[in-house]
């Protein structure tokens, strides 16, 4: 396994569209391994494609374990995940990114979503997630399309500042810019 280097908002690459994964191998697995090894090292609870410059439809993700959720605490790649169902509740939450180090902000997400997906040795595979979990899922299939968490928050105040000890964190020039 490999840890990759996550590239920053203003990669372009995170604007893109990624395109769907047609080969299911060895590559296919190295390339999960090693999401799931850079999301762990940079302490985050999902990582796209995108993130680390693949432009393939591939996520994974992977929450602390909680109590009562038997979903938590597991390790999940996502290949071509397609959201065939959405809850009319909404919750809001608060989310970052790995790609927007030094931010968190407040983002409405479905409640509950169902997908349909391919493991990543292709085989389909249908799943409900709700809460937390789906919250992440909903977070990583936006990468897939070039949409980033910052493009949900209309109301600057929904989006902070926080602290980081990475010195090289990437910083908005001008917020409002891309609070969108
Ligand atoms: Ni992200």
């Amino acid at each position: 396994m490999a840890v990759r280097k996550i590239l920053y908002a203003s990669d372009p690459k995170l604007r893109t569209k990624a395109k769907k994964v047609k080969v299911f191998g060895p590559q296919l697995k190295q390339l999960a391994d090693d999401m799931l090894e850079t999301m762990r090292v940079a302490n985050g609870v999902g990582l796209a494609g995108p993130q680390i410059g693949v432009l393939q439809r591939i996520f994974v993700a992977e929450i602390p374990e909680e109590e009562d959720n038997p979903l938590s605490g597991k390790p999940f790649v996502i290949v071509n995940p397609e959201i065939v169902k959405r809850s009319d509740e909404m919750e809001e939450g608060q989310e970052g990114c790995l790609s927007i180090p030094g931010w968190l902000g407040e983002v409405n997400r479905h409640r509950s979503i169902e997908i349909r997906a391919r493991t990543v040795t292709g085989k389909p595979i249908k799943m409900k997630v709700s809460g937390f979990l789906a919250r992440v899922f909903q977070h990583e299939n936006d990468h897939l399309n070039g949409v980033l968490f910052v493009d949900h928050i209309t109301d600057p105040e929904k989006l902070w500042r926080v602290q980081t000890d990475d010195d090289d964190a990437f910083v908005f020039e001008d917020m409002n810019a891309l609070v969108v």
